[in-house]
């Protein structure tokens, strides 16, 4: 509760356009930890985990209460790994990160439950969910699931990624999916079933690419704002952010652009994927400023948090088999190791780490 006063007069002050903050008094390194920089700006600085990731002793978990504020379920909260069989629950994997996150004050991000888009990794269901063909039991079976889930962590997961990627990839249109069986409302309907699971926890919407293709930006920010409108119980908006050099970054602006366009409805907006593989040309400076861009665009435009994919280097999703198998066009991209964090192999902060740093001690909040 203490946290929440500070954040709230961090936030008034903030809000009258004050300059950037000083340092942490307690930083006299070169460069100040991550996460002590955030805490004195009023964002979380978050990264996704695996439960191997905190088990006791693990270097990953020293690394985590180090560098971060926040932590997400890279995959321990989908439904395929939650719940192999329609009578089996996996919960140990969450409840592993959930406890972790309560005994280190990190705030907690529960990702995902309806993975939308079909390209992804089946939806991110078991395989007996998607068996499920008749429209009235694929419906039942999810929306109790979403209450299940929800009400085991009421209170303990703070930010909830309640829909995922519900938009094909560039042009705007809502993927066609397996979330169809339940009607045409069906992400109004996930929001309220998780609404009434845990009313206290923040419900968002996850889009990946929304900040590169304008026609997707524009569909999200309608989608949203359609939602609002009816009152649905929708608080944030995630950008995933996953970048590469090639193809392009976005362009300067959309980024801040997009946030304040998604705020100005009334919702949070956080970078919640971030990732920048240093492409075939190991191009380590280019991806050092698209870090810094990235998160100056955030904090000018006030979003609320940005994750990272990936605790360090060492361990990225994008140099699994399963991932660059799934997409045929990310191995055209970049190379191996992509290096696409701010903590090295070695979980030691990089250069992209401190560009990082710099841009929210140095950027002014939106007035
Ligand atoms: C990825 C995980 O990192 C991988 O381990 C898994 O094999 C596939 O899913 N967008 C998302 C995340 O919303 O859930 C994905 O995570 C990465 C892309």
């Amino acid at each position: 509760m203490g946290g929440a006063i500070t954040v709230a007069l961090l936030a008034v002050g903030l809000a009258a356009c004050s300059p950037p903050p000083p340092a942490p008094p307690e930083c006299t390194e070169p460069v100040c930890p991550l996460a002590e920089v955030a805490r004195v700006r009023g964002i979380r600085v978050g990264a996704a985990i695996e439960s191997y990731h905190v088990t006791p002793g693990s270097p990953y978990g020293d690394a985590v209460r180090r560098h971060f504020t926040s932590v997400t379920t890279e995959n321990a909260l989908k439904l395929s790994v939650l719940r192999p069989t329609p009578t089996t629950w996996n919960w140990g994997p969450a409840d592993s990160i959930v406890d972790f996150a309560d005994a280190n004050d990190l705030t907690m991000r529960g990702h995902t439950l309806a993975w939308v888009n079909e390209s992804s990794n089946q939806n991110g269901l078991p395989q007996w969910m998607r068996d499920l063909t008749d429209p009235a039991t694929f419906r039942a079976t999810m929306l109790s699931t979403v209450s299940e889930v929800l009400g085991r962590y009421r209170g303990r997961v703070d930010n909830w990624d309640v829909v995922n990627e519900p938009f094909e990839y560039p042009f705007g249109l809502l993927a066609p999916s397996v979330f169809d069986r339940m009607g045409p409302d069906y992400i109004a309907e996930l929001f309220i079933a998780a609404h009434a699971a845990d009313p206290d926890a923040k419900l968002w919407l996850n889009e990946i690419f929304a900040e590169l293709f304008p026609a997707k930006a524009d569909a999200l920010v309608a989608l949203v704002a359609s939602l609002r409108s009816r009152g649905v119980p929708i608080h944030g908006v995630g950008l995933q952010t996953h970048l590469t050099l090639t193809p392009a970054p976005p362009n300067p602006g959309s980024i801040s652009g997009l946030v304040t366009r998604l705020r100005n409805l009334g919702v949070d907006v956080a970078i919640t994927e971030l990732d920048v593989p240093v492409g075939p040309l190991r191009n380590e400076q280019a991806q050092v400023d698209i870090y810094r861009q990235v998160a100056a665009e955030c904090v000018a435009a006030g979003c609320s948090e940005i994750t990272v994919w990936g605790v360090g280097d060492g361990d990225t999703w994008l140099d699994t088999p399963g991932a660059r198998a799934g997409n045929p066009l990310l191995p055209l991209f970049f190379s191996l190791p992509s290096t696409p964090l701010l903590l090295d192999a070695d979980l030691r902060p990089k250069a992209a780490y401190a560009a990082v740093v710099e841009a929210l001690r140095n950027t002014p909040s939106p007035p």
